[in-house]
């Protein structure tokens, strides 16, 4: 039986086969933020020669990056990355995602968003049926968080602040808990557009392109549609 840990290992390896094909001299790679990433944060060290640098989702993910000798490069000097690789808190067969358990969610969408594929690696515990058992992550500017809580409440959600925490970008994380998430496409544009949100933790008007999900009888692909 693997453990979980043993099952991050795998997904993360398993980028790192997907990624191989795309390294070259000026090759950028999109890295994501959690415990999955770092692992393939750990493994992309061994092709530190084959590529020109990465770009972090997250500070934390760009110092293990730089431990690592890997250089990381500021978003603004990149118009492109074949690949950008990063966990998730919960995922849907559509390949629609919860993440923003880690906090990152803003600087992970702003760089998927950049990047042609979002290569999603996860243990199978992750894989749900219908989005929202995990509390939404919503980054918002700290003025905005009652009337933000509000707005959400209106939505059937029960925001929660992050207590101790700071965004990377200097804002405040609520976790919403008891949305219902039938429509994650639509419920994103909705909570997207309420004033004072940076952004919400749902990936799903651009989810996955694919999921790499390690089981106990190896690492299983699910490709967007
Ligand atoms: C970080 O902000 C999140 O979006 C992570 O991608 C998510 O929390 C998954 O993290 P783990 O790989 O640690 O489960």
């Amino acid at each position: 039986m693997l453990t979980q840990q043993q099952l991050k290992q795998q997904a993360a390896d398993a980028a790192l086969d997907y990624i191989e094909p795309f390294l070259g001299p000026q090759t950028v790679i999109g890295v994501g933020t959690g415990s999955t990433a770092d692992l393939f944060i750990d493994g992309l060290s061994r092709y530190k020669t084959r590529l020109l640098g990465t770009v972090a989702s997250s500070e934390r993910s760009a110092a293990r990056l730089a431990r690592h000798g890997l250089p990381v490069l500021d978003l603004n000097e990149v118009r492109s990355m074949p690949v950008y690789v990063d966990g998730a808190d919960e995922i849907d067969t559509g390949l629609h995602m919860i993440k923003g358990g880690g906090g990152a969610l803003t600087r992970e969408k702003i760089v998927a968003s950049v990047a042609e594929r979002f290569v999603c690696i996860a243990d199978e515990s992750k894989l749900v049926r219908r989005l929202g058992a995990f509390p939404l992550p919503v980054e918002v500017i700290g003025m905005a968080r009652e009337a933000v809580s509000r707005r959400l409440a209106e939505l059937g959600g029960r925001a929660a602040l992050r207590t101790g925490f700071v965004t990377d970008n200097g804002n405040v994380i609520l976790d919403v808990a008891g949305l219902r998430i039938d429509d994650p496409k639509r419920l994103e544009a909705t909570i997207n557009n309420i004033p004072g949100v940076v952004t919400c933790g749902l990936f799903a008007l651009s989810g996955a392109t694919l999921a790499l999900l390690a089981t106990q009888s190896g690492v299983r692909r699910l490709p967007g549609s």
